[in-house]
């Protein structure tokens, strides 16, 4: 692939080409450790997830911060591949707790085979991922990703509760995003500061950029599932609506509601009484109010937070890719 700026080749695209070598080696650890002698759901399984590919974006900046920091080792490889590992087993586990049923443009596994298996495969690929970490040696390393697996899992409970519930601020809903998806961006370029030895300024610098960029993520990612489309995505529309979640296009939506929008909110969302036009009523309440474009802005303002963060990294091509990255996280719902 040209590295050259053509706007048709995406940031992580272009990324991906960038750390092509990286990526290569990446995949064929992945591949390798999904493996299990004993049970062969378990690749049936995850071959079904990881052939599908998905974007590798978190992998992909834990090989971006050692690329740019100058690490010449091969433990970023599986740091990458471990950070992939969790995220895959808590997709896996995800699915199953919003009862989805495509992910990746392919049904989801809870759909194709069952929960229990869903559950239990996402289980061993968190295995693997401790596994993998540990074999770097770092207890640096074991520790931010042990943390980052920990505040996942809080972030899904913390969302969990506070589905359903009209109350819901917007700072809880940060709370949440940081927890169950920012949480793992930062653990992903952080670790790969660290076994690059980069100085604490650096490594505080690409965790604060990892935060920002998944709250940006999150925050478009939740926004395109009001107004997205399927084939794009390769999710469904409207998932979050019928799941009860608040997510910022309705948490605004209802602090601007009237008596009759409250009503209808108390009733589709906190009851669960959703009837067909519900889901239409819903965006014809969030168009009214402009909580899209509300959102957006502030997806614009984490993403221009991850960019800010980067001004004490090195200058280097790659970090001028993470820095496209963050505006294209959210370019993809402008
Ligand atoms: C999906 O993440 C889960 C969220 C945090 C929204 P990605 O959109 O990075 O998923 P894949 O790996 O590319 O499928
Ligand atoms: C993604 O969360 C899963 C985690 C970050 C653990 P969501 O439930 O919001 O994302 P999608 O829409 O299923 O990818
Ligand atoms: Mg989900
Ligand atoms: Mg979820």
């Amino acid at each position: 692939m040209s590295l050259d700026i053509d706007p048709s080749v995406k940031p992580h695209e272009r990324l991906a080409a960038y750390l092509e070598d990286d990526m290569v080696a990446v995949n064929l650890l992945i591949r390798e450790r999904m493996a299990s002698k004993h049970a062969p759901r378990i690749p049936e399984v995850t071959a079904h997830l990881v052939e599908a590919g998905g974007k590798r974006l978190r992998p992909m900046l834990t090989l971006a911060a050692a690329r740019m920091l100058g690490y010449d080792g091969d433990n970023h490889l599986k740091l990458a591949a471990t950070v992939e590992f969790i995220h895959t087993a808590t997709l896996l586990h995800d699915d199953v707790v919003d009862e989805s049923e495509q992910r990746r443009g392919r049904p989801t596994a809870n759909l194709l085979w069952d929960n229990k298996s869903s559950v239990l495969v996402g289980d061993y690929l968190f295995a693997r991922s401790f596994q993998l970490m540990t074999d770097t040696g770092s207890l640096d390393v074991l520790r931010i990703l042990s943390n980052a697996a920990a505040t996942i899992a809080e972030g899904e409970v913390l969302q969990l509760t506070a589905a359903a519930n009209l109350s819901t601020t917007e700072d809880i809903y940060i709370q949440v995003v940081r927890g169950k998806t920012a949480a793992l961006f930062a653990a992903a370029c952080e670790v790969g500061g660290v076994i690059s030895a980069a100085p604490e300024t650096q490594i505080t610098a690409l965790s604060t950029y990892g935060d920002a960029l998944g709250i940006a993520f999150q925050i478009a990612d939740d926004l395109l599932d009001y107004g997205g489309d399927t084939g794009a995505t390769g999710k469904n529309i409207g998932d979050d609506f019928r799941e009860r979640k608040l997510t910022l296009p309705v948490i605004k939506a209802i602090a601007r509601a009237d008596e009759d929008e409250r009503a209808f909110w108390k009733r589709t969302i906190e009851k669960g009484d959703q009837q067909d036009g519900d889901l239409d009523q819903a965006l014809a309440l969030i168009a009214k109010h402009g909580t899209m474009v509300e959102t957006r802005e502030d997806a614009l303002f984490w993403s221009a937070k991850a960019k800010d963060a980067m001004a004490v990294l090195p200058e280097h091509p790659v970090r001028d890719m993470l820095s496209d990255l963050a505006d294209y996280v959210v370019a993809r719902i402008s």
